[in-house]
């Protein structure tokens, strides 16, 4: 297709075709309603590879030669908004109670070790929220560990920001100038990137939620972070990916969903546990 021409539309059978293999390759489920935003979506794909219908992408991503197309298909279709400090009762919750706990435990299992995911961690402000907070308190209550904070997302594109941890004066509007100041570098033109000695915590790997297999290689975490990406699943991968995280965590370890993301229907082997205005997850002994 000439990219001057219109948009290419794609049918309803061929946006249902594209939705089962979406579905069945990240876990990500697009209702009815999604059409037109796939649409939008795919056809610039379309137009880049001169590719003639929907259908002839969809050859292609299941043809010997798709596993590139794929990688570039999770970053078109994926929704990678994020923040630094995102829903700060959270994160509050995380310092104050959550680090200190896991701490505790990990000293009464002889562990010198703590390891953070960050699983769907989009651009990395996730990750350099905590990475801040754990900085801050190494030489109290992290006294004696290692932190690890590993981030990962289904998005290439993504992951490169996160790992150059560079991020303009708007996006990091949330950080007091105090913070800005001690853990950021400024590059000019109102960019800022993160300080080694911050970006030192952190590890950023492509881990789709949905490689059950893969998992155990990520090892043993002591809190998972998983927010504002479960919206994405249908029941049934949720159940999966809470399951997976379940036997990825230490026994009383805590799991950290998004705000509108309750886990309560699943029988997860979690307990609740609430915070001032928050709420998380803990792994039942
Ligand atoms: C809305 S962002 C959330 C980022 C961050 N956790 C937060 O709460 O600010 C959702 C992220 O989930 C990622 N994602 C979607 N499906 C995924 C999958 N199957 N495996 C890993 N990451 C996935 C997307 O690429 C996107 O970056």
């Amino acid at each position: 297709m000439d990219p001057l021409q219109a948009k290419q539309q794609m049918t309803l059978s061929e946006f249902r075709s594209i939705r089962e293999f979406i579905y069945a390759k990240s876990g990500i489920f697009f209702n009815e309603s999604k059409q037109y935003f796939l649409e939008n979506r795919l056809s610039k794909r379309l137009a880049e590879l001169n590719l003639r219908s929907y259908g002839d992408y969809l050859a292609l991503l299941q043809g010997l030669q798709g596993g590139p197309e794929l990688k570039r298909l999770f970053v078109e279709i994926t929704t990678n908004e994020t923040s630094f400090w995102r829903n700060p009762p959270q994160i509050e919750a995380f310092q104050n109670i959550v680090l200190p706990d896991m701490a505790k435990l990990a000293r009464e299992r002889g562990q010198t070790r703590l390891r953070i995911w960050s699983a769907a961690c989009s651009s990395g402000e996730e990750p350099y929220t905590l990475a801040m907070i754990c900085h801050d308190l190494r030489d109290t209550v992290l006294r004696g560990f290692t932190v690890e904070i590993l981030g990962t997302d289904i998005s290439d594109k993504v992951l490169a920001q996160a790992q150059d941890g560079v991020y303009n004066a708007y996006t990091l509007r949330n950080l007091a100038p105090e913070q800005l100041q001690r853990h950021f570098v400024s590059l000019g033109r109102e960019l800022y990137q993160i300080k080694p000695d911050l970006h030192r915590y952190t590890s950023f790997r492509n881990f789709n939620l949905v490689d059950y297999v893969g998992y155990r290689a990520l090892g043993a975490f002591d809190v998972i972070f998983c927010r504002n990406v479960l919206i994405y699943f249908d029941e049934a991968v949720k159940a999966q990916v809470l399951k997976a995280f379940h036997a990825q965590l230490h026994p009383r370890a805590t799991l950290l969903v998004g705000h509108s993301e309750s886990i309560h229907a699943f029988n997860t082997g979690f307990e609740l546990m609430h915070f001032s205005k928050a709420m998380g997850y803990r792994k039942r002994a």
